[in-house]
């Protein structure tokens, strides 16, 4: 097995019993707390769910780095680092809305975007039991089905998902931003799950995504299911997808956004 592979197993197996260990918690009630502001919400089970798929990554390879929503980063000695967020979605979640995911990635280089590269990456949604796979070079998959963006995108516009950040002073960039892509957009979506906006660019169920604000751990697995599928993605302007900007979208589709999108607000 290469070691792309071989990451992307390992991710796979913890996804799926970190996904598990989070629906069997929500079944069982909700601990809520608040974190940045009052909308940026934290369950309990985040927490657990982090500190397990924490622990099951230092049993398998106790060399590699850590890079999580809720806990400190852990340095790599290896040369790869883990990028996870327990629960993408955690609004969701909370409220029992069924799009919420575990995303979780094997980067190389450090834990800052504008430098790493995703060799392994999958996003899993327990409640559909839908599960995306990706490895630098391997494709990206949902189940045996081979995932490709949307080829074109015709004069009505492209289906464009788009999340709105919790900080209050990002709110009227964000409705600029939105304010811009309407006009090319055939309908927008917030879904509230940035690893799932970005698996469904990858399985082409939305022709793009862009949004601000988001961190690594919503985005690393995301962005290499949609460079695996064909797709373009990049920050603005012109860089990594990072802090400031994600844009991704099939290759019809992209320069169209990415030029709207810019100069970044
Ligand atoms: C959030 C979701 C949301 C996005 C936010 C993220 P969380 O992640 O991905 O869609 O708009 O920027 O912070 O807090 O639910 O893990």
């Amino acid at each position: 097995m290469t070691r792309a592979a071989d990451l992307l197993e390992i991710a796979t197996r913890i996804a799926q019993e970190a996904g598990d260990l989070a629906a069997q918690r929500r079944r069982e009630g909700l601990e809520i707390a608040t974190k940045s502001v009052a909308a940026d919400i934290v369950t309990a089970a985040d927490k657990e769910v982090e500190a397990f798929v924490r622990a099951e990554l230092a049993r398998e390879r106790p060399e590699d780095g850590f890079y999580g929503e809720e806990s400190a980063a852990q340095e790599s000695r290896s040369g790869i680092t883990w990028v996870v967020d327990p629960i993408d979605g955690t609004v969701n979640y909370a409220y029992g809305i069924p799009a919420w995911a575990v995303s979780i990635a094997a980067v190389e280089g450090s834990a800052d975007t504008a430098t790493w590269s995703a060799v392994a990456g999958v996003v899993y949604n327990p409640v559909s039991g839908e599960m995306f796979r990706a490895s630098r070079g391997g494709g990206a998959w949902l189940g045996e089905t081979r995932l490709s963006v949307t080829a074109e995108v015709g004069p009505a516009g492209g289906l464009v998902a788009t999340g709105f950040g919790y900080d209050p002073a990002t709110h009227a960039p964000t409705l600029e931003l939105l304010a811009r892509v309407m006009p090319i957009a055939r309908d927008i979506r917030r879904i509230g799950a940035a690893s799932l906006d970005l698996a469904s660019v990858a399985a082409g169920r939305m022709d793009a995504y862009y949004e601000k604000g988001t961190n690594p751990w919503d985005h690393a697995a995301g962005v290499l299911l949609v460079e695996e599928a064909g797709g373009m993605v990049g920050g603005a302007p012109g860089g990594r997808p990072g802090k400031g900007m994600v844009i991704a979208a099939g290759p019809g589709f992209y320069g169209r956004l990415e030029q709207i999108l810019e100069p970044e607000l």
